[in-house]
């Protein structure tokens, strides 16, 4: 595979954007050498790159993109939206669609408030908690990768640079599935935490009732209750993981999936904690909650109503499941046949899916786990180590996927047994988003 195109439009944009890409996770640092650096077209399941390689996508935009890249409804919904008038002085009608069909599909939300992306919404989940609970401190589950670009949760990372140190005392964490950590945190700091964030569940899924107990922890000490489900809304369930595991929490944020790739994030939640934000109500002070030029940009809330539609007409959360499901067992199944499964092991929920890579005696797990992508993506599969399948992913791109990883897993018994793997594996290894130095 040649990547000409895209080695020298490697070079022009570390030199005018820094990391090379407006998001980390879709950096060089985070795909080997020999993989597409810039992507032109998709359609589907496929993207194309700049130098004309297809490739089978399983990271779909950052999970954005759950019907497919270019899926005709949205697109057809964005083309007749965006010939009206992409943003007016006065709202679009198209807000109040869109806010009433999130009510009446999110079980937690009285209200909403839509922005650009998922950060705005978690930010202000948490802003909209101290000023409803009058308290400093936000409560992070520790397990969870990521919430919000700003300093509350970065502060808290170890690229915690230009966060100032006032800031980062105010966040402190607990771990998932483990409510003594989070009943530690609250006699610990009595009075003093706003709100409790997490995911609802990630690869991994809550156990012994965590989810029930963290909402009964959060009532008797006055904690409000967030669910991130950026990730999980629309995936486990049109209704999201709160309805999976029948837990409500206070406010929930939703992204990504939700506008099928297009810009657009929610804040759901319940009316007396949403209203602060309100321009009616006199007996409380006022939060300048989101507001934005571009929040509720037309097109965007056009694709969002018709993806909505979509993922819900067709029961897409459950197709998405059944495409996981022979996914996990097809790659796992190669692992065996290789005797590789103590270093490779896809798990997780199956409409949400991880590969994990450990170390051998000899290599480093991001040694191994750059060389086996190296070799994956050359064989047409575009993958950073996590699976999101879409509505246009069928099993026949599962066959191909499961075809490339057998080679991919091959060529990895025979480096590990030659012990060669250095010398096959051709630039620096992968590295993770969140370290102090590069
Ligand atoms: C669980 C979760 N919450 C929040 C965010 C932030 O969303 P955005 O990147 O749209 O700001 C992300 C993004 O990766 C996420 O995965």
């Amino acid at each position: 595979m040649n990547f000409e195109k895209s080695d020298e439009l490697r070079k022009k944009s570390h030199a005018c954007i820094p990391g090379g890409a407006h998001t980390y996770s879709k950096g060089d640092d985070q795909f080997p050498k020999l993989s597409p650096g810039f992507i032109c077209k998709g359609e589907g399941a496929y993207v194309w790159d700049v130098d004309g390689n297809k490739f089978i996508d399983w990271g779909m935009g950052l999970r954005s993109t759950t019907l497919g890249h270019g899926y005709k409804r949205v697109v057809d919904a964005v083309l007749e939206q965006i010939s009206f008038g992409a943003n007016f002085t006065r709202p679009s009608h198209l807000e109040v669609e869109f806010a009433e069909l999130l009510v009446n599909i999110i079980p937690c939300a009285d209200m909403v408030k839509f922005a650009k992306n998922g950060s705005t919404v978690t930010t202000a989940a948490v802003k909209l908690s101290r000023a409803y609970t009058g308290r400093d401190l936000v409560a992070i589950c520790a397990d969870h990768a990521f919430y919000s670009y700003d300093d509350w949760f970065i502060g808290s990372t170890v690229m915690d640079a230009g966060v100032p140190q006032a800031i980062k005392d105010l966040t402190v964490k607990f771990n998932y599935n483990d409510i003594e950590s989070v009943e530690n945190l609250f006699k610990k700091y009595p009075n003093e935490i706003s709100c409790v964030i997490l995911e609802p569940a990630t690869e991994i899924e809550p156990k012994n009732n965590f989810l029930n107990k963290l909402r009964s922890l959060c009532d008797a000490y006055g904690v409000v209750l967030i669910f991130d489900e950026m990730i999980t809304g629309f995936r486990w369930h049109i209704k999201g993981a709160q309805y999976v595991y029948n837990v409500f929490p206070d406010l929930a944020t939703y992204g990504k999936g939700i506008a099928n790739g297009f810009s657009v994030g929610v804040l759901a939640g319940k009316k007396d904690i949403m209203n602060l934000g309100g321009i009616n109500g006199t007996d409380h002070e006022r939060v300048f909650l989101i507001s934005t030029t571009h929040g509720a940009e037309n097109h965007s809330l056009a694709a969002a109503i018709a993806s909505l539609r979509e993922l819900q007409e067709k029961n897409v959360p459950k197709y998405l499941a059944k495409i996981g499901a022979s996914l996990r067992k097809e790659l796992n199944d190669i692992h065996k046949k290789y005797d590789l499964d103590s270093l490779l092991h896809v798990y997780g929920v199956d409409c949400r899916l991880a590969l994990s890579v450990n170390a051998t005696d000899m290599y480093d797990m991001f040694q191994v786990k750059t060389y086996f992508l190296q070799e994956l993506i050359g064989r047409g599969i575009l993958f950073s180590g996590y699976f999101s399948p879409s509505f246009s992913h069928t099993i026949e791109h599962v066959k191909k996927t499961v075809e490339a990883w057998d080679y991919a897993c091959l060529q990895l018994k025979y480096s590990l047994d030659k012990k060669n793997l250095e010398d096959k594996l051709v630039g620096p290894c992968v590295k993770p988003v969140f370290r102090k130095y590069n």
